[in-house]
């Protein structure tokens, strides 16, 4: 076959070649194998030299003629190729706005705060403000001024988790050696007392903690709501009504509350409260071990010598302190049998409050 011919057949099956390229990479691997460094139509300038002389002219035309049309082709088959692949791209990156959307959870409050929030809103709707203590306390806040001496039976059944410095020695505050995570939040009465003027009508929420392992009745770490009330000529009346109504608003209607006598050191007399079990109605059940009833806080008359040691005459003012668990309270309300049901996170059980 003459050059010239095979030229023209080379071109042919270029041009098919480009045609059948599906992507800009198959176009490109084609260019290569022609017009290449290697490439076969290059081959055929670079051996222009072996060409006899009468022919030089011609086939230096054929390659050149050929050259023009593949390269030609392959511009023209390039940007048909990049268009629709960019075409293809915007396509794949497209949002179809025909699927549904994705659900957006809404969060709800943790029972513990929700608690937090709706037993103060009570207390705000009865004049009462919010006072606020720290987690870290003085052993004479906690318990000496609770009217509970360091050699008091009662500081036994509240051991607590006690704060050392750096160093590893008993850290001092204000003088005071012993320094620890407060078992109750009855001593911000104290800080109140001693702080704000009279009268004084004030609930105190905060976290607590105990030396106590955690079981379905007991956690070392919990929330409680205190409430002190000191002002002139206040009775046992006016602490049963209060906490009366409290529990009718909480837990509602239906259950029934009873004053227990009961010991504090800081209270006298002192009464626990109880509300009638949730899921027996008084019958007697498991939850409430067969008596009919659950215990709910603790409270009294606020003993004579807690108003003293905080400075307040004891013969002009009188008053009365309750102190509850949020997490027992939580639980009483909406039946729950194990306090630790309330801090294991999971959702399922969470999202039902
Ligand atoms: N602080 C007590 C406790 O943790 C609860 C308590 C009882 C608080 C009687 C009071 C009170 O203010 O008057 O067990």
């Amino acid at each position: 076959m003459a050059v010239t011919d095979e030229l023209t057949a080379l071109a042919a099956e270029t041009l098919q070649r480009i045609d059948a390229a599906q992507s800009t990479a198959a176009l490109d691997e084609v260019r290569v194998a022609v017009v290449g460094k290697q490439g076969s139509l290059t081959g055929y300038l670079r051996n222009m030299g072996s060409v006899p002389k009468e022919e030089r002219a011609a086939v230096g035309k054929a390659v050149n003629q050929a050259r023009e049309q593949v390269e030609a082709a392959l511009e023209a088959r390039k940007a048909a190729l990049k268009a629709s692949e960019l075409d293809a791209a915007i396509e794949g990156a497209a949002v179809d706005i025909t699927l549904p959307g994705r659900g957006q959870q809404m969060g709800t409050r943790h029972l513990i705060n929700a608690m937090i929030d709706e037993v103060s809103e009570l207390f705000l709707g009865l004049g009462y403000s919010v006072a606020e203590g720290t987690e870290v306390e003085t052993d004479y806040y906690n318990f000496t001024a609770l009217n509970a001496p360091a050699d008091h039976p009662s500081r036994s059944m509240q051991d607590t988790f006690y704060v050392r410095d750096m160093s590893g020695d008993v850290a001092e505050v204000q003088g005071e050696s012993d320094v620890l995570l407060r078992t109750q939040t009855s001593g911000v009465q104290v800080h109140v007392m001693e702080d704000q003027e009279l009268p004084i009508y004030i609930i105190a929420p905060g976290k607590v903690y105990r030396r106590d392992v955690a079981d379905p009745s007991h956690l070392p770490q919990f929330h409680q709501v205190e409430g002190l009330v000191v002002d002139r000529g206040i009775t046992f009346g006016d602490l049963k009504g209060t906490l009366e109504l409290v529990c009718k608003q909480i837990f509602g209607p239906d259950r029934k509350t009873r004053f227990r006598a009961h010991y504090f050191p800081f209270t006298e007399p002192s009464a626990e409260v109880d509300v009638s079990c949730g899921i027996c109605h008084g019958e007697g059940c498991r939850m409430c071990k067969g008596t009919g009833w659950l215990e709910l806080l603790g409270c009294g008359m606020v003993d004579s010598n807690v108003l003293k040691m905080s400075g307040i005459d004891p013969e002009e003012y009188s008053g009365f302190a309750f102190g509850m668990g949020l997490e027992r309270m939580a639980c009483l309300k909406y039946n729950v049998p194990d306090l630790r049901m309330l801090l294991e996170g999971d959702m399922r059980f969470l999202r039902q409050f």
